[in-house]
Protein backbone atom coordinates (compact mmCIF):
# COMPACT_ATOMS: atom_id res chain seq x y z
CA UNK A 1 0.00 0.00 0.00
CA UNK A 2 0.57 3.49 -0.96
CA UNK A 3 2.52 5.15 2.02
CA UNK A 4 0.64 9.02 2.67
CA UNK A 5 1.71 12.31 4.06
CA UNK A 6 1.20 11.97 7.53
CA UNK A 7 -1.13 15.01 7.89
CA UNK A 8 -2.89 13.64 4.95
CA UNK A 9 -2.74 10.05 6.90
CA UNK A 10 -4.20 11.41 10.26
CA UNK A 11 -6.85 12.88 8.52
CA UNK A 12 -8.08 9.75 6.53
CA UNK A 13 -7.42 7.69 10.12
CA UNK A 14 -9.77 10.07 12.09
CA UNK A 15 -12.12 10.06 8.74
CA UNK A 16 -12.19 5.84 8.69
CA UNK A 17 -11.86 5.59 12.43
CA UNK A 18 -15.21 7.73 12.66
CA UNK A 19 -16.40 5.89 9.58
CA UNK A 20 -16.22 2.78 11.96
CA UNK A 21 -17.29 3.49 15.03
CA UNK A 22 -20.74 4.61 13.32
CA UNK A 23 -21.51 1.62 11.66
CA UNK A 24 -20.32 -0.72 14.66
CA UNK A 25 -22.88 1.41 16.93
CA UNK A 26 -25.47 1.10 13.95
CA UNK A 27 -25.36 -2.71 12.61
CA UNK A 28 -25.18 -4.84 15.78
CA UNK A 29 -23.90 -8.31 16.32
CA UNK A 30 -22.75 -8.97 12.66
CA UNK A 31 -18.80 -8.28 13.45
CA UNK A 32 -17.88 -10.24 9.96
CA UNK A 33 -19.79 -7.83 7.94
CA UNK A 34 -18.25 -4.17 9.08
CA UNK A 35 -14.75 -6.72 8.27
CA UNK A 36 -15.90 -7.33 4.72
CA UNK A 37 -17.28 -4.53 3.86
CA UNK A 38 -14.89 -1.69 5.73
CA UNK A 39 -11.65 -1.90 4.27
CA UNK A 40 -13.56 -1.46 0.47
CA UNK A 41 -14.57 1.66 1.82
CA UNK A 42 -11.24 2.66 2.59
CA UNK A 43 -9.23 1.82 0.15
CA UNK A 44 -11.75 3.71 -2.17
CA UNK A 45 -11.63 7.14 0.49
CA UNK A 46 -7.79 6.69 0.08
CA UNK A 47 -7.86 6.72 -3.89
CA UNK A 48 -7.03 3.44 -3.85
CA UNK A 49 -10.03 1.38 -5.56
CA UNK A 50 -9.21 -0.41 -8.85
CA UNK A 51 -10.34 1.44 -12.16
CA UNK A 52 -13.02 0.27 -14.21
CA UNK A 53 -15.32 -1.95 -11.86
CA UNK A 54 -17.32 -0.64 -8.74
CA UNK A 55 -15.66 0.35 -4.97
CA UNK A 56 -17.16 -2.96 -3.99
CA UNK A 57 -19.47 -5.33 -4.66
CA UNK A 58 -21.54 -7.54 -2.32
CA UNK A 59 -23.44 -10.62 -2.00
CA UNK A 60 -25.92 -10.51 1.37
CA UNK A 61 -27.33 -14.18 2.56
CA UNK A 62 -29.29 -14.61 5.61
CA UNK A 63 -32.16 -15.20 7.68
CA UNK A 64 -34.76 -12.47 7.65
CA UNK A 65 -34.36 -9.55 9.98
CA UNK A 66 -30.90 -10.34 10.66
CA UNK A 67 -30.01 -6.77 9.19
CA UNK A 68 -28.75 -7.31 5.81
CA UNK A 69 -30.98 -4.08 4.50
CA UNK A 70 -29.88 -1.90 7.77
CA UNK A 71 -26.26 -3.05 6.94
CA UNK A 72 -26.56 -0.42 3.67
CA UNK A 73 -28.73 1.93 6.00
CA UNK A 74 -25.73 1.85 8.84
CA UNK A 75 -23.19 2.54 5.94
CA UNK A 76 -25.22 5.39 4.27
CA UNK A 77 -25.93 6.99 7.71
CA UNK A 78 -21.80 6.72 8.51
CA UNK A 79 -21.04 7.73 5.49
CA UNK A 80 -23.69 10.53 4.65
CA UNK A 81 -24.54 10.88 7.59
CA UNK A 82 -28.16 10.00 6.38
CA UNK A 83 -29.39 7.12 5.75
CA UNK A 84 -32.01 7.81 2.93
CA UNK A 85 -28.43 8.09 0.78
CA UNK A 86 -29.18 5.40 -1.09
CA UNK A 87 -30.37 4.43 -4.41
CA UNK A 88 -32.19 1.10 -3.80
CA UNK A 89 -33.93 -0.87 -6.75
CA UNK A 90 -35.97 -3.63 -5.61
CA UNK A 91 -35.56 -6.31 -8.07
CA UNK A 92 -39.30 -7.89 -7.41
CA UNK A 93 -40.34 -5.09 -10.33
CA UNK A 94 -37.99 -5.89 -12.80
CA UNK A 95 -38.87 -9.94 -12.96
CA UNK A 96 -39.74 -9.35 -16.81
CA UNK A 97 -37.35 -8.73 -19.50
CA UNK A 98 -39.16 -5.67 -20.94
CA UNK A 99 -39.02 -4.42 -17.54
CA UNK A 100 -35.61 -3.51 -17.45
CA UNK A 101 -36.37 -0.30 -19.73
CA UNK A 102 -37.22 1.72 -16.08
CA UNK A 103 -33.39 0.95 -14.99
CA UNK A 104 -32.17 2.15 -18.30
CA UNK A 105 -34.20 4.15 -20.19
CA UNK A 106 -36.06 3.16 -23.74
CA UNK A 107 -33.52 4.01 -26.59
CA UNK A 108 -34.76 6.87 -28.34
CA UNK A 109 -37.61 6.53 -30.80
CA UNK A 110 -39.44 3.78 -28.99
CA UNK A 111 -42.48 4.36 -27.48
CA UNK A 112 -42.01 6.12 -23.93
CA UNK A 113 -38.37 7.12 -24.75
CA UNK A 114 -39.08 10.31 -23.88
CA UNK A 115 -41.00 9.80 -20.39
CA UNK A 116 -39.20 6.70 -18.94
CA UNK A 117 -36.17 8.48 -17.12
CA UNK A 118 -33.69 5.94 -16.31
CA UNK A 119 -33.74 4.73 -12.78
CA UNK A 120 -29.64 4.34 -12.99
CA UNK A 121 -28.84 7.98 -14.12
CA UNK A 122 -25.45 9.44 -13.94
CA UNK A 123 -27.21 11.99 -12.02
CA UNK A 124 -29.31 9.44 -9.69
CA UNK A 125 -26.27 7.88 -8.67
CA UNK A 126 -24.12 11.33 -8.15
CA UNK A 127 -27.00 12.72 -6.17
CA UNK A 128 -26.97 9.89 -3.43
CA UNK A 129 -23.25 10.71 -2.78
CA UNK A 130 -22.53 14.06 -0.50
CA UNK A 131 -20.37 16.59 1.02
CA UNK A 132 -18.35 13.92 3.01
CA UNK A 133 -18.12 11.35 0.38
CA UNK A 134 -18.23 11.01 -3.11
CA UNK A 135 -19.41 7.10 -2.74
CA UNK A 136 -22.73 6.23 -4.17
CA UNK A 137 -24.84 3.07 -2.43
CA UNK A 138 -26.55 0.93 -4.55
CA UNK A 139 -29.04 -1.62 -3.07
CA UNK A 140 -30.24 -4.37 -5.57
CA UNK A 141 -32.73 -5.87 -2.89
CA UNK A 142 -33.94 -9.70 -3.11
CA UNK A 143 -31.25 -9.85 -6.99
CA UNK A 144 -33.17 -13.15 -7.30
CA UNK A 145 -36.40 -12.61 -8.42
CA UNK A 146 -34.63 -9.89 -10.96
CA UNK A 147 -35.25 -10.80 -14.82
CA UNK A 148 -32.50 -12.56 -16.99
CA UNK A 149 -31.83 -8.67 -18.96
CA UNK A 150 -31.37 -7.22 -15.96
CA UNK A 151 -29.01 -9.81 -14.76
CA UNK A 152 -27.39 -8.82 -17.77
CA UNK A 153 -26.99 -5.52 -16.80
CA UNK A 154 -26.24 -5.78 -13.74
CA UNK A 155 -23.59 -8.23 -15.32
CA UNK A 156 -21.94 -5.81 -17.14
CA UNK A 157 -21.81 -3.33 -14.04
CA UNK A 158 -20.07 -5.61 -12.15
CA UNK A 159 -17.26 -6.24 -15.21
CA UNK A 160 -16.42 -2.96 -16.20
CA UNK A 161 -18.05 -0.17 -13.71
CA UNK A 162 -20.25 0.90 -17.03
CA UNK A 163 -23.61 0.88 -18.41
CA UNK A 164 -24.87 1.75 -21.29
CA UNK A 165 -28.07 3.50 -21.63
CA UNK A 166 -31.12 3.72 -23.76
CA UNK A 167 -30.24 6.99 -24.94
CA UNK A 168 -26.27 5.63 -25.48
CA UNK A 169 -24.82 7.70 -22.68
CA UNK A 170 -22.67 5.62 -20.91
CA UNK A 171 -22.90 5.85 -16.94
CA UNK A 172 -19.72 5.23 -14.71
CA UNK A 173 -20.66 2.92 -11.62
CA UNK A 174 -16.95 3.11 -11.00
CA UNK A 175 -17.86 5.65 -7.68
CA UNK A 176 -20.46 3.51 -6.09
CA UNK A 177 -20.04 0.50 -3.87
CA UNK A 178 -23.37 -2.61 -4.88
CA UNK A 179 -24.99 -4.38 -2.20
CA UNK A 180 -27.60 -7.34 -3.49
CA UNK A 181 -29.27 -8.94 -1.20
CA UNK A 182 -31.09 -12.27 -1.44
CA UNK A 183 -33.62 -14.97 0.62
CA UNK A 184 -32.04 -17.22 -1.47
CA UNK A 185 -31.31 -20.64 0.81
CA UNK A 186 -33.70 -18.62 3.89
CA UNK A 187 -35.82 -21.21 3.46
CA UNK A 188 -33.61 -23.81 4.06
CA UNK A 189 -31.78 -21.99 6.94
CA UNK A 190 -34.80 -21.62 9.00
CA UNK A 191 -35.27 -25.19 8.98
CA UNK A 192 -31.74 -25.21 10.30
CA UNK A 193 -32.29 -22.93 12.90
CA UNK A 194 -35.62 -24.36 14.17
CA UNK A 195 -34.16 -26.87 16.65
CA UNK A 196 -32.33 -24.47 18.14
CA UNK A 197 -35.52 -22.12 18.74
CA UNK A 198 -35.64 -20.96 22.36
CA UNK A 199 -32.10 -22.11 23.68
CA UNK A 200 -30.13 -19.83 21.76
CA UNK A 201 -28.85 -18.05 24.95
CA UNK A 202 -27.88 -21.56 26.55
CA UNK A 203 -26.37 -22.98 22.79
CA UNK A 204 -22.69 -23.43 23.79
CA UNK A 205 -20.35 -21.09 21.55
CA UNK A 206 -19.12 -24.39 19.14
CA UNK A 207 -22.88 -25.42 18.64
CA UNK A 208 -23.45 -21.67 17.40
CA UNK A 209 -20.11 -21.54 15.37
CA UNK A 210 -21.12 -24.62 13.74
CA UNK A 211 -24.69 -23.68 12.71
CA UNK A 212 -23.49 -20.80 11.47
CA UNK A 213 -21.09 -22.38 9.00
CA UNK A 214 -23.69 -24.37 8.39
CA UNK A 215 -25.67 -21.37 7.26
CA UNK A 216 -22.74 -20.35 5.52
CA UNK A 217 -22.58 -23.34 3.23
CA UNK A 218 -26.27 -23.41 2.54
CA UNK A 219 -25.99 -20.01 1.14
CA UNK A 220 -23.16 -20.51 -0.86
CA UNK A 221 -24.80 -23.79 -2.28
CA UNK A 222 -28.07 -21.87 -3.03
CA UNK A 223 -25.79 -19.13 -4.51
CA UNK A 224 -23.76 -21.14 -7.17
CA UNK A 225 -27.24 -23.10 -7.90
CA UNK A 226 -29.00 -19.30 -9.40
CA UNK A 227 -26.10 -17.79 -10.38
CA UNK A 228 -23.68 -18.27 -13.40
CA UNK A 229 -20.24 -18.81 -12.44
CA UNK A 230 -18.73 -14.72 -14.11
CA UNK A 231 -21.63 -13.70 -12.02
CA UNK A 232 -20.32 -15.02 -8.84
CA UNK A 233 -16.85 -14.71 -9.57
CA UNK A 234 -17.25 -10.64 -10.10
CA UNK A 235 -18.72 -10.78 -6.32
CA UNK A 236 -15.91 -9.35 -3.70
CA UNK A 237 -17.56 -10.99 -0.90
CA UNK A 238 -20.55 -13.07 -0.09
CA UNK A 239 -21.61 -12.34 3.58
CA UNK A 240 -24.22 -14.47 5.27
CA UNK A 241 -25.97 -13.29 8.21
CA UNK A 242 -25.86 -15.06 11.62
CA UNK A 243 -29.42 -15.49 13.77
CA UNK A 244 -29.05 -12.75 15.94
CA UNK A 245 -28.71 -13.45 20.01
CA UNK A 246 -30.03 -12.41 22.87
CA UNK A 247 -27.27 -9.50 24.12
CA UNK A 248 -27.32 -8.49 19.86
CA UNK A 249 -31.34 -8.38 20.04
CA UNK A 250 -31.23 -6.22 23.65
CA UNK A 251 -28.66 -3.55 22.19
CA UNK A 252 -30.86 -3.48 19.59
CA UNK A 253 -33.41 -2.73 21.55
CA UNK A 254 -31.44 -0.21 23.92
CA UNK A 255 -30.67 1.58 19.85
CA UNK A 256 -34.24 1.95 18.89
CA UNK A 257 -34.77 3.15 22.70
CA UNK A 258 -31.97 5.59 22.57
CA UNK A 259 -33.67 6.90 19.21
CA UNK A 260 -36.77 7.88 20.27
CA UNK A 261 -35.41 9.85 23.54
CA UNK A 262 -33.24 11.44 20.68
CA UNK A 263 -36.54 12.11 18.45
CA UNK A 264 -37.87 13.37 21.77
CA UNK A 265 -35.36 15.79 22.46
CA UNK A 266 -34.95 17.49 19.25
CA UNK A 267 -38.72 17.34 17.75
CA UNK A 268 -40.35 18.67 21.57
CA UNK A 269 -37.95 21.53 22.51
CA UNK A 270 -38.39 22.48 25.37
CA UNK A 271 -41.29 20.29 25.89
CA UNK A 272 -38.43 17.45 26.10
CA UNK A 273 -38.93 14.73 28.77
CA UNK A 274 -36.70 12.15 29.87
CA UNK A 275 -38.14 8.40 28.67
CA UNK A 276 -37.13 5.07 30.36
CA UNK A 277 -38.35 1.62 30.30
CA UNK A 278 -38.40 -0.70 33.24
CA UNK A 279 -36.52 -4.04 32.56
CA UNK A 280 -39.53 -5.99 32.08
CA UNK A 281 -41.02 -4.18 30.17
CA UNK A 282 -38.00 -4.08 28.20
CA UNK A 283 -38.12 -8.10 28.17
CA UNK A 284 -41.76 -8.17 27.14
CA UNK A 285 -40.92 -5.86 23.82
CA UNK A 286 -38.51 -8.43 22.98
CA UNK A 287 -41.00 -11.38 23.65
CA UNK A 288 -43.78 -9.63 21.62
CA UNK A 289 -41.11 -7.97 18.58
CA UNK A 290 -38.34 -10.28 18.08
CA UNK A 291 -38.33 -14.45 16.62
CA UNK A 292 -36.42 -17.01 15.31
CA UNK A 293 -38.93 -16.69 12.10
CA UNK A 294 -38.43 -12.74 11.75
CA UNK A 295 -35.14 -11.79 13.42
CA UNK A 296 -35.93 -8.42 14.65
CA UNK A 297 -38.13 -7.30 12.00
CA UNK A 298 -41.08 -6.89 14.01
CA UNK A 299 -39.30 -4.82 16.79
CA UNK A 300 -39.79 -1.34 15.17
CA UNK A 301 -43.55 -2.02 15.10
CA UNK A 302 -43.93 -3.66 18.69
CA UNK A 303 -42.16 -0.57 19.93
CA UNK A 304 -44.70 1.68 17.97
CA UNK A 305 -47.70 -0.32 19.43
CA UNK A 306 -46.55 -0.09 23.07
CA UNK A 307 -44.33 2.16 23.84
CA UNK A 308 -45.28 5.47 21.21
CA UNK A 309 -49.01 5.05 20.38
CA UNK A 310 -49.69 4.82 24.19
CA UNK A 311 -46.73 7.51 24.97
CA UNK A 312 -48.39 9.78 22.02
CA UNK A 313 -52.18 9.67 23.83
CA UNK A 314 -50.14 10.78 27.06
CA UNK A 315 -48.47 13.72 25.56
CA UNK A 316 -51.31 14.90 24.10
CA UNK A 317 -53.22 14.72 26.81
CA UNK A 318 -50.67 17.56 27.99
CA UNK A 319 -49.86 15.57 30.98
CA UNK A 320 -46.28 15.82 31.01
CA UNK A 321 -45.10 19.25 32.04
CA UNK A 322 -41.22 19.83 30.47
CA UNK A 323 -37.96 18.11 32.18
CA UNK A 324 -40.25 15.08 33.78
CA UNK A 325 -39.20 11.86 33.72
CA UNK A 326 -41.61 9.35 32.22
CA UNK A 327 -41.12 5.93 33.14
CA UNK A 328 -43.08 2.92 31.45
CA UNK A 329 -43.78 -0.37 33.08
CA UNK A 330 -45.30 -3.82 32.06
CA UNK A 331 -48.53 -4.40 34.46
CA UNK A 332 -50.13 -7.92 35.25
CA UNK A 333 -47.92 -9.13 32.49
CA UNK A 334 -49.98 -7.07 29.53
CA UNK A 335 -50.85 -3.82 30.35
CA UNK A 336 -48.46 -0.68 29.94
CA UNK A 337 -48.01 1.45 32.67
CA UNK A 338 -47.23 4.98 32.76
CA UNK A 339 -45.35 6.82 35.65
CA UNK A 340 -44.92 10.90 35.20
CA UNK A 341 -42.47 12.32 37.62
CA UNK A 342 -42.03 15.73 37.05
CA UNK A 343 -38.70 17.16 37.16
CA UNK A 344 -39.02 19.93 38.58
CA UNK A 345 -38.27 19.07 42.11
CA UNK A 346 -34.82 17.56 41.03
CA UNK A 347 -33.38 20.40 39.21
CA UNK A 348 -34.27 22.35 42.50
CA UNK A 349 -31.59 20.41 43.99
CA UNK A 350 -28.91 21.54 41.95
N1 LIG B 1 -27.93 -6.53 13.07
C1 LIG B 1 -28.82 -5.56 13.31
N2 LIG B 1 -28.43 -4.39 13.86
C2 LIG B 1 -29.33 -3.41 14.10
N3 LIG B 1 -30.64 -3.51 13.82
C3 LIG B 1 -31.09 -4.64 13.28
C4 LIG B 1 -30.21 -5.73 12.98
N4 LIG B 1 -30.93 -6.72 12.44
C5 LIG B 1 -32.20 -6.31 12.38
N5 LIG B 1 -32.32 -5.06 12.89
C6 LIG B 1 -33.59 -4.31 13.05
O1 LIG B 1 -34.62 -5.06 12.40
C7 LIG B 1 -35.12 -4.39 11.24
C8 LIG B 1 -35.17 -5.38 10.09
O2 LIG B 1 -33.86 -5.74 9.69
P1 LIG B 1 -33.39 -5.73 8.16
O3 LIG B 1 -34.32 -4.89 7.36
O4 LIG B 1 -31.96 -5.39 8.08
O5 LIG B 1 -33.64 -7.26 7.81
P2 LIG B 1 -33.09 -8.09 6.57
O6 LIG B 1 -31.95 -8.93 7.04
O7 LIG B 1 -32.84 -7.17 5.43
O8 LIG B 1 -34.35 -9.05 6.31
P3 LIG B 1 -35.10 -9.46 4.93
O9 LIG B 1 -34.37 -10.66 4.41
O10 LIG B 1 -36.47 -9.81 5.40
O11 LIG B 1 -35.07 -8.28 4.02
C9 LIG B 1 -34.16 -3.24 10.98
O12 LIG B 1 -34.80 -2.12 10.47
C10 LIG B 1 -33.57 -2.96 12.36
O13 LIG B 1 -34.43 -2.11 13.06
MG1 LIG C 1 -33.90 -6.64 3.68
Amino acid sequence: MATFGSGNQNRRNNFDSGITMEFDRLLIGQPGVARHVLPFVQMFEAGLSPEGRPAGVFLLLGPTGTGKTRTVEALAEALHGNVRNILRIDCGEYQMDHEVAKLVGAPPGYLGHRETQPLLSQARINSVASDRSALSILLFDEIEKAAPSMMRVLLGILDRGLLRLGDNNLVSLERTMIFLTSNLGAESMQKELKPTMGFAAIAPVNDTVASNQRLEAIGLTAAKKKFSPEFLNRIDSTITYAPLDDKAISRILELQIENIQTHIDTRLGSEAFELDLTGRLKRFLIEKGTSVQYGARELKRTIQRLILQPLAAVINDGKIPSGALVEMDLKNGERILIRIHPGDEEEEDT
